[in-house]
């Protein structure tokens, strides 16, 4: 194990922002991991994964712990499911990929996504009608300063709309180490509810579709709306979709008619912030080296050179002009550093 200092972390997120941490370190099994949390106890610590999902405004003044864990396999299995466990630094669609590839059901709507299979329980990732939830079992977890390993199950996980205990009641306090999931072996459920997988289906003369046929689908829409990180610097949705009352929602109906909504609940329902940004006029713009995505409004793009503080400034930019517009505060979905 080796300690760098002043390390760019330009590769190790998918924006592509270069910034860097005073100190950077890659582990690469739980004996490792413990390891350095013992060896530098006081030290601030920054825990990476994927790096999917996050904004890097400034340097990292912390030890960063690049999560490098690797390996999945079958813990258990009946006639009907199998439980497979992967650790937290596997890549998230290589590993759906694998489940695929053994007719496993269950995350083929979530193929794509970038990320790894570690801080996927921390925002509940989530796709094309499904969460990650809908197939989690339980993750192991070591906490940073007692260095102990306990166990969440999904209970206690508190999942929610791109939301866990993760984000909030013990935020910055576990690392995930890996994570179960129970996929079905037969009579796979498919989700392909969502308009655009079944057209996608259908396109291909697909009638009864494999979950090998919907992960394709899936893959087809993604590439041709959501730019991929390794050609173009991006966080997927920036935002989330708000949720807001649906008595309010009725209210700014009656200004903009044109406005789509998902219901919730009895009381509330969802606005896509994609058309809100696209209505306002964001959408395919480019500020210097920072952009909004020509064909998802919901994704920030960093063409190159922008730095974290541009992305960041054209972010506060949408969201004022969206509320000014709509009445509507839209909130960030990638965590900003
Ligand atoms: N829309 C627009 N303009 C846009 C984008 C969207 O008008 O530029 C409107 C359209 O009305 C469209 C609706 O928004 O019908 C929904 O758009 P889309 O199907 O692209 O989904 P989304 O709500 O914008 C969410 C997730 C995505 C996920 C898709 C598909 C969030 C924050 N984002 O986006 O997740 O892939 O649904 O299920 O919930 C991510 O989290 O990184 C991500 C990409």
């Amino acid at each position: 194990m080796q300690i760098l200092t002043d390390f760019s972390l330009k590769n190790y997120n998918t924006f592509g922002i270069e910034a860097k941490a005073k100190e950077f370190v890659s582990v690469h099994n739980q004996a490792e991991l413990k390891e350095v949390l013992i060896q530098f106890p006081s030290s601030k610590k920054f825990i990476l994964g994927g790096g999917s999902n996050m904004l890097l405004t400034k340097d990292i003044d912390a030890l960063v712990i690049h999560v490098d864990l690797k390996g999945k396999k079958i813990i258990d299995e009946n006639d009907d499911f199998v439980w497979v466990e992967a650790q937290a630094g596997e890549n998230w669609h290589e590993f759906v990929l694998w489940t695929i590839d053994q007719d496993f059901g269950g995350l083929e709507n979530l193929s794509l996504i970038p990320g790894n299979v570690g801080t996927t329980p921390i925002q509940n990732i989530g796709a094309y009608g499904v969460e990650m939830k809908d197939s989690f079992v339980l993750c192991e977890a070591m906490h940073i300063e007692t260095t102990e390993n306990l166990i969440f199950t999904k209970e206690k996980c508190r999942f929610g709309y791109r939301e866990s205990i993760f984000k909030n009641e013990v935020k910055d306090e576990f690392i995930i180490l890996s994570v179960v999931f129970k996929l079905t072996k037969r009579n796979h459920q498919l989700n392909t509810s969502y308009g655009a997988i079944d057209t996608e289906l259908a396109k291909n003369g697909i009638l009864q579709p494999t979950i090998k046929d919907v992960s394709d689908a899936v893959i087809a829409i993604r590439k041709s709306k959501l730019p991929d990180p390794k050609e173009l610097g991006n966080s997927g949705s920036f935002f989330k979709n708000p949720v807001i009352l649906k008595a309010d929602y009725d209210k700014i109906k009656v200004k903009f008619p044109e406005m789509p909504s998902y219901t919730v609940s009895e009381t509330e329902v969802k606005v896509p912030a994609g058309w809100l940004i696209e209505q306002a006029g964001f959408k395919g713009k480019r500020f210097g080296d920072a952009g909004i995505h020509q064909f998802q409004a919901l994704v920030l793009v960093n063409y190159g050179k922008a730095t974290g503080k541009e992305i960041y400034t054209l972010s506060k930019t949408i969201q004022q002009t969206v509320f000014e517009q709509y009445g509507i505060s839209i909130e960030a979905e990638v965590n900003i550093i």
